[in-house]
């Protein structure tokens, strides 16, 4: 009986320590996000979205402050690969802004909402295959962790799993609050990082 674990127990704790297993749990619920807006409507839908825009945001400035300056010299090729992730998120960032002036029923809205999610997720597929696997192999321990302190630093300027009560100021947000947003999770970052 004692033998028994928790299939998932240290889950939590690997993202505190590992850069890499923090941005690919970001990714998933990345993911989840684009289903909810596709799944629902409405208010709901309207809801979903501002929470996707606040994650998309936070996570790509992150890797933007964190990630993509250590791959840059982190590994042989880091420059290239950086170089390439970072037109894939100024594309998946162009059509943010097209869709942020949406309305969430627009009939336009949904057909822009998939092709930022085949963009979104490209990127995401190549970030983790040429990059995030050369960082976990060219960075001790100390480092992945340090990362990962910077980002969870982002992470709490924009809390964006539900919590009730607290949505309805965030409604109809237009992107001019999501730039300053990348800005607070910008100042976290290099705060965290004792910049
Ligand atoms: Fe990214
Ligand atoms: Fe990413």
């Amino acid at each position: 009986m004692s033998e028994l674990k928790t299939p998932h127990a240290g889950d939590d704790h690997a993202e505190d320590d590992d850069v890499v297993a923090l941005l690919m749990r970001q990714h998933g619920d990345i993911r989840n996000l684009f289903d909810e807006v596709e799944a629902t409507t409405g208010e709901e839908r309207r809801d979903a979205f501002r929470r996707l825009v606040r994650l998309l945001a936070v996570h790509e400035t992150a890797e933007e402050e964190v990630v993509h300056p250590f791959a840059r010299k982190g590994f042989a090729g880091g420059e290239q690969v950086v170089k390439d992730r970072l037109a894939e998120e100024k594309a998946a960032k162009e059509t943010l802004a097209a869709l942020d002036e949406l309305d969430t029923d627009d009939p336009k809205f949904m057909p822009q909402l998939l092709k930022l999610r085949k963009d979104v997720q490209e990127h995401a597929r190549a970030e983790e295959r040429y990059e995030f696997t050369h960082i976990r192999r060219s960075t001790d321990v100390a480092g992945l962790a340090s990362m990962a302190k910077a980002i969870k630093a982002a992470e709490a300027v924009a809390p964006t799993r539900p919590h009730p009560g607290v949505e309805s100021g965030a409604k109809n947000m237009a992107l001019g609050p999501v730039a300053a947003l990348m800005d607070r999770a910008k100042d976290a970052v290099r705060q965290a990082m004792g910049k």
